[in-house]
């Protein structure tokens, strides 16, 4: 080892040691003869001194280090002075008096300094991520992911489950995003799919005897990237045979529970509160709810019908809604140059307009007060719960509209409005989805999740009557208005699955040829099985408090689905496509 210890470990109780540390020059101050250097390494930083005393010719040395060189010192471990004691440093008590300096690589002009509390733009970090990388608050995500990932294996393995990799190379799943494709050179003209995640693998897992499956499986999917999102991500992939729904929360609230404790030292409460999909979409207008904070929508209904405010009325006679949320305390934050914002804000939404009641001692104040009377002024207030100092917004549209619009508004004035510590962590259930959903657009049924998840066993009846009835035995985990997990009981029955397939309108013919192995599998004694994946990525980034998905990873993607560092995705030589049998149609980029 070219070290004795590492930047973060000395104390006091090292005093008189004579130690050796490699690491990076952090930061160099010349005070009148003496040199001091910050040397980091990834467990913290250790002020080195350089005495004149000690030589003048390791002092010209010291002199001449710059950022980002790699060094190695030798020496003595001395208290620092009452008044130079650093209580931010962990090693702030100490200092190391050089007395062999070896530089182990000098560095080019670092195009940014790791150390610097300015952080480059991130483009131009990720072009850099070596250095981007060396910067403590990603250090500490990546080090944190680490022991995540460790928890999570140690909890599923003290519960029997295998750890079992499924192929990259595979064929396309029906996780309901695009394909990343990748050309046979054996079989021209064909194309792997990489898995948008294990499903179907996993499902044959259980049918082959495994009932106890986990894995930290990547997945890549070709969408439209977002500050949570990534065109490759990791799921904590889990699968079980012979349970129920029940099994499954079960043992995810577990893993929960074990997780915060090993992670963050603390006791979450289980089971995790529980919530169905219609009650979640009434009172939040959304399937991920964020509920570190209150604030629920509540509906005008009558009161919009009888009043005076025609955009009310018409969206109330042509079977529309007009819904909105009450924020505490909001009459005074909401200036009339703030609430222009917002309005264009819900509009990005599908929002029409934004209508807003100052509620005071006496009743509501708006331009669109004078159409209520006063009985109705008082009745809106009671539906809210509302006191003098809130401020009302609604929005009147489809239900749908109202939906999407007060979703985005509530969570942005949660926010605004500082409702919630933003270092709590809520996670919760989210049940009772649908099964399918009605594609406007295409005049057809899409799977709510995917076409495997088994039907709740009374709902079955609907499948000839209203699909849209029938719910889905699926589950979502949601953390603080992330949807960070996902699963469902799988169907078991080759019957049930073709009428699901049916409904989808994927043909027999088409069924057998893209799933004909999955059909072929549950008609040789599959066991009834169920499953979730926690999204990995997004599980870090919530624990420490980001809100983008790229700083928890350590070669993230941009949104543009590229690498900076490789500069991935490239052109390959001709050759190369002769190999795979392509040619390209596009002009060079
Ligand atoms: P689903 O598609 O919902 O379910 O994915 C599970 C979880 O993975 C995370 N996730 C993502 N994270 C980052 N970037 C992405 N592009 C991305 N896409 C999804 C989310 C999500 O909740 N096979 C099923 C699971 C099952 O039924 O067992 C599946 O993949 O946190
Ligand atoms: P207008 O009658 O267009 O001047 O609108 C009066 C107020 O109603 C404005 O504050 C609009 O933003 C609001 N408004 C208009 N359309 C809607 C709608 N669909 N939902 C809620 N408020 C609306």
């Amino acid at each position: 080892m070219l070290r004795t210890h590492t930047c973060g470990e000395l104390r006091l109780e090292h005093q008189a040691q004579v130690v050796t540390l490699c690491g990076w020059v952090n930061s160099a101050r010349d005070h009148g003869g003496l040199v001091f250097i910050d040397v980091r390494d990834r467990y913290g930083l250790t002020q080195v001194v350089f005495d004149p005393d000690n030589g003048a010719e390791m002092l010209t040395v010291a002199r001449s280090l710059r950022n980002e060189d790699v060094i190695q010192i030798t020496g003595k471990i001395v208290p620092r002075g009452e008044k130079l004691v650093n209580p931010k440093l962990l090693t702030g008590q100490i200092e190391l008096v050089v007395a062999e300096l070896t530089i182990l690589n000098k560095s080019k002009t670092p195009p940014f300094l790791p150390g610097s509390t300015e952080i480059a733009n991130e483009e131009f970090r990720l072009k850099h991520r070596f250095l981007d990388l060396r910067r403590p608050q990603l250090q500490e995500a990546i080090i944190f992911r680490h022991k995540l990932s460790k928890a999570v294996r140690d909890y599923f393995d003290q519960k029997g489950f295998l750890d079992i990799e499924t192929p990259m190379l595979g064929r396309s799943t029906p996780e309901g995003a695009r394909d990343y494709l990748v050309p046979s050179r054996v079989h021209e003209g064909c194309f792997y799919a990489l898995p948008q995640s294990p499903q179907i693998y996993k499902q044959m897992l259980m049918v082959a005897g495994f009932d106890r499956y986990m894995q930290i499986a990547r997945c890549f999917r070709d969408e439209d990237l977002r500050a949570d999102r990534q065109p490759e991500f990791t799921q904590i992939d889990v699968e079980m045979a012979f349970v129920t729904m029940e099994d499954i929360l079960t043992m995810i609230d577990g893993l929960v529970a074990y997780v915060m404790k090993e992670v963050r030292g603390v006791d979450h409460p289980i089971p995790l509160p529980r919530m169905s999909y219609r009650e979640a979409a009434e009172k939040y207008g959304s399937d991920k709810p964020d509920l570190r904070f209150g604030v629920e929508l509540h509906c005008l209904g009558t009161i919009a019908t009888r009043c005076g405010f025609s955009v009310f009325q018409n969206t109330m006679q042509s079977g529309g809604r007009v819904r909105g949320i009450c924020v505490p305390g909001g009459a005074a934050k909401y200036s009339r140059k703030l609430i222009d914002e917002l309005t264009e804000f819900v509009k990005t939404y599908g929002a029409q307009g934004l209508a807003f009641f100052r509620v005071t001692e006496t009743g509501l104040d708006s331009p669109i007060a004078k159409f209520f009377v006063a009985e109705d002024q008082q009745a809106i207030i009671a539906e809210f719960g509302a006191k003098a100092g809130d401020i009302i917004f609604c929005v009147a549209d489809k239900y749908k509209v109202t939906s999407a619009a007060l979703a985005a508004l509530r969570n942005r004035i949660g926010k605004e409005m500082q409702l919630y510590d933003p270092r709590t962590m809520h996670f919760s259930w989210l049940l009772d989805f649908p099964l399918f959903n009605w594609n406007e657009e295409d005049k057809r049924w899409d799977a709510e999740h995917h076409p495997f998840c088994d039907p709740v066993p009374e709902d079955v009846p609907f499948f000839d009557t209203d699909p849209g009835q029938i719910r889905a035995q699926s589950y979502d985990m949601v953390i603080n208005g992330y949807e960070a997990a996902s699963g469902s009981v799988r169907i078991h029955d080759s019957v049930v699955q073709q009428k699901v397939f049916d409904l989808l309108g994927i043909k027999a013919e088409e069924a057998e040829e893209r799933f004909g192995f999955l059909l072929d599998a549950l008609r040789y004694g599959a066991p009834p099985h169920a499953g979730v994946a926690l999204g990995l990525d997004r599980w870090v980034m919530l624990l420490l408090g980001n809100d983008n998905i790229r700083d928890v990873i350590a070669f993230p993607k941009t949104q543009k689905a590229a690498d900076m560092l490789t500069g991935a995705p490239s052109t390959v030589d001709d050759r190369q496509l002769r190999d795979l049998h392509l040619k390209i149609n596009a002009p060079k980029p």
